[in-house]
C-alpha cells in the first residue's frame, strides 16, 4: 500500500481509510484525465452528489438484504433525526437525482459520470478499503442492449488507456422479474436439497437470496455451486435476445468477454445484464469494475417505468494494479511534477522584491517557489536541491540595487546576470527548451 503510515501518533486516521500524499496524488489525477477525456467523446456529462444522503436510499435500492445495507453501511442519525448513510455507491444516488431534477424531460437517455469517494464498512485487505473512490458511469433512459455494450465498451477502455492489460469483462444475465422468479424457485429447490454441503452463510442464503449463493468464494461451496441449474438456460426470449445483442456489440468491439453463469453480483436493483472487469491471472479475482442493466429501480423510487444501465471503477484497484504492474516492468512509478523555479535571497532587504518576482513568476504560469523565511543561502540552494527546480534564480542586494538577477540553469551549471525586467520572458525560453 502507497502511504502505510510511519509514525504512530496520539489520532490516527481510521482502519480502511488513507490519506492520499503528494506522491500519489499523480495516479489519481492522471487517472481522472484519462477517464474524463474518455467520456467526454462519448457524450457523458459530469454529476457530483451529496456524500450524505437519507439511508432510505439505499435500502429501497441497493436492498435491504444485501451485504452493504445489512453489514457495511455507515449510518447514523443527524441531530434532527434523520436516519442518514454515508453513501456506500453511486447509482442510487444519481437516480434520485435524475427524478428530483426532472431529467425525464431531457433528451433520452441521460448520460451521466460521477467520480468522488464511498463508504463501506468492510474487513480491510489489499484493494479492499473503508473509503475508495469510483468513476461510474450510468445512461438512463434507454433500454436497447446497444447502451449495455456502450458501458461495457467504455468501462473497459478506461481501464486499458490507464496502461492495464490483461483485462476480461465476465457477463452473466440474471433476467428479468419475469423469468428470474421461476429460476429462483427451481435453485431454491436444489440448493435445499444440497444444503448440507453448503457454509453456514450460504445456508442462510437459500431463503433470503439464493442467487447469491452463487458467488460465494468458500471452497466447500464450489462444487454444489458448479452443479446448480444456471439461469440462462431459463431466460425468457426478450432477456434471452438482450443478451445476445449486448454480446454481439462487445464482439463487434472486439472486447474479450468469458460468459460467468455464476455472476449475480451483490446489488439487488440488477435485471438482464450483469458483468465485471477482473484481471485474467489474478489469483484474488478482485474486480477492476462492475455493473449492469437495472430496469426497475427507478421504479422503486416513483411510478415511472424508465430503464437504465451502468457501471462503477474501483479507482484505488486500478491504481494498485497499475503500480503492481510497473514494479514487475521495473518501469518508473509516475512522478509528481517538479516546480519550475526556486528563488534564493540573499540579505534581508531583498525579500519583499523577491515576493513581488515570485508573484510576476506565477502569474505568467511559471510554477515557482521561495523560502524566504530561510537567510543561509547554503540552506536555500539545499531546499531548490531537493525539490529539483530547473532553475534557481539568486536575488543579492547589489544585485537589486542594479536591476539584475542571477538565473542558473540547474542541469547546465550556466548561469546568466540579467536584468529583471527581462527574467519572465528568459526562463520561458529555458522552460520551452527543456521541455524540446
Ligand atoms: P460495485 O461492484 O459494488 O458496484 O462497485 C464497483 C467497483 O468499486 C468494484 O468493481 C470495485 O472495483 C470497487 N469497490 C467496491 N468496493 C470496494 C472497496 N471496499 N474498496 C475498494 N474498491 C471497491 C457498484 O457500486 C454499482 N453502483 C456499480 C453500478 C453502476 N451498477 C450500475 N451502475
Amino acid at each position: 500500500m502507497e502511504n502505510k503510515p510511519r509514525k504512530r501518533v496520539l489520532i490516527p486516521s481510521l482502519r480502511g481509510m488513507r490519506d492520499i500524499l503528494p506522491e500519489g496524488q499523480v495516479y489519481y489525477h492522471k487517472f481522472l484525465k484519462i477517464a474524463e477525456k474518455l467520456v467526454s467523446l462519448y457524450n457523458f456529462k459530469r454529476i457530483d452528489t451529496p456524500i450524505l444522503e437519507r439511508a432510505e436510499l439505499f435500502i429501497k435500492g441497493t436492498g435491504a438484504i444485501t451485504d452493504i445495507v445489512q453489514k457495511e453501511m455507515y449510518t447514523f442519525r443527524s441531530k434532527g433525526g434523520e436516519w442518514l448513510a454515508l453513501r456506500p455507491e453511486g447509482t442510487p444516488p444519481v437516480v434520485r437525482a435524475y427524478l428530483e431534477h426532472g431529467m425525464i424531460s431531457w433528451p433520452q437517455p441521460v448520460k451521466l459520470y460521477y467520480y468522488g469517494p464511498f463508504f463501506r464498512h468492510e474487513s480491510p485487505q489489499a484493494g479492499r478499503y473503508r473509503e475508495f473512490r469510483q468513476f461510474g458511469l450510468e445512461v438512463i433512459g434507454e433500454k436497447d442492449a446497444s447502451v449495455d455494450g456502450e458501458i461495457i465498451l467504455l468501462t473497459y477502455r478506461i481501464i486499458q488507456k490507464f496502461g492495464l492489460k490483461r483485462n476480461i469483462v465476465e457477463i452473466n444475465s440474471i433476467g428479468c422479474p419475469k423469468c428470474r422468479g421461476k429460476y429462483k424457485r427451481l435453485l431454491t429447490r436444489y440448493l435445499t436439497k444440497h444444503q448440507m454441503a453448503l457454509c453456514q452463510n450460504c445456508r442462510r442464503r437459500i431463503k433470503a437470496n439464493p442467487l447469491r449463493v452463487l458467488d460465494c468464494k468458500e471452497a466447500r461451496c464450489h462444487p454444489v455451486i458448479e452443479a446448480a441449474p444456471q439461469i440462462i438456460d431459463y431466460l425468457c426470449q426478450e432477456c434471452h435476445n438482450h443478451l445476445k445483442e449486448t454480446l454481439e456489440y462487445l464482439d463487434e468491439a472486439k472486447i474479450p468477454y468469458t460468459l460467468n453463469p455464476t455472476l449475480v453480483r451483490g446489488l439487488d436493483y440488477y435485471t438482464k445484464t450483469v458483468f465485471e472487469i477482473v484481471q485474467e491471472g489474478d489469483e484474488q479475482k478482485l474486480s477492476l469494475a462492475g455493473g449492469g442493466r437495472y430496469d426497475g429501480l427507478i421504479k422503486v423510487y416513483s411510478r415511472r417505468d424508465i430503464p437504465a444501465c451502468g457501471a462503477a471503477i474501483g479507482v484505488e484497484r486500478v491504481i494498485d494494479k497499475m503500480k503492481e504492474e510497473l514494479e514487475k516492468s521495473g518501469k518508473p512509478f509516475l512522478k509528481e511534477e517538479k516546480v519550475q523555479v526556486f528563488l534564493v535571497h540573499v540579505g534581508d532587504e531583498t525579500r519583499r522584491k523577491c515576493f513581488k518576482i515570485l508573484e510576476d513568476l506565477r502569474s505568467a504560469n511559471i510554477s515557482s517557489d521561495a523560502h524566504l523565511g530561510k537567510d543561509s543561502l547554503k540552506n536555500q540552494l539545499a531546499i531548490a536541491d531537493k525539490l529539483g527546480a530547473s532553475i534557481v534564480l539568486i536575488l543579492g542586494q547589489k544585485e537589486m540595487v542594479e536591476k539584475r538577477i542571477l538565473i542558473r540553469n540547474m542541469k547546465t551549471g550556466h548561469q546568466d546576470l540579467i536584468k529583471i525586467e527581462k527574467l519572465i520572458p528568459k526562463v520561458k525560453t529555458l522552460i520551452k527548451k527543456k521541455k524540446k
